[in-house]
């Protein structure tokens, strides 16, 4: 029997649907992160939806739309700092707490993520 994926456990295509959602109402809401990121979030929440799908193990749906995620390059015209990175982890945090994501899960990403996060910081911080 094959093992489970990440994705699995999470719940599947629903709770993650449900999960960055809440994830993006809380950055519209960010003061750190709402200037960086379009207005209109429909466009950013669906990509996000098919990149976490794949990063988590489920079918490669990002790559399938958008081909290779590259998404160090692909963050490079947007200034991102240590603290955006920090933020864009709080509401991350937050967003899994809302949802009741199991514990073991929510470490698990949250664990993964940060390595991801801080990987796209490419400004040095703006307060010293
Ligand atoms: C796109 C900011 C971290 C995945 C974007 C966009 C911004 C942004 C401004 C463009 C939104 C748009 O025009 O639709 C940030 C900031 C981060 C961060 C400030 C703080 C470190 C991450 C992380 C991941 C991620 C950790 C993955 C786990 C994506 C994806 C896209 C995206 C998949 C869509 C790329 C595309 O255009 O196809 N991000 N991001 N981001 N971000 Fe991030």
């Amino acid at each position: 029997e094959p093992s489970t994926t990440p994705y699995e456990a999470l719940g599947g295509e629903e709770v993650l649907s449900t999960l960055i959602d809440t994830f993006y109402d809380y950055v519209a809401k960010h003061p750190l992160l709402s200037d960086i990121f379009p207005i209109d979030l429909t466009e950013t929440a669906y990509k996000q939806k098919l990149f976490m799908t794949q990063f988590l193990g489920g079918p490669p749906l990002y790559t399938e739309e958008f081909g290779h995620p590259m998404l160090r390059a692909r963050h490079l015209p947007f200034p991102i700092t240590k603290e955006h990175a920090e933020a864009w982890l709080t509401c991350m945090q937050q967003a899994l707490e809302d949802v009741g994501v199991n514990p073991v899960v929510c470490d698990y990403m949250m664990e993964r993520l940060t390595l991801t996060a801080h990987h796209m910081v490419n400004q040095p911080n703006n307060t010293p």
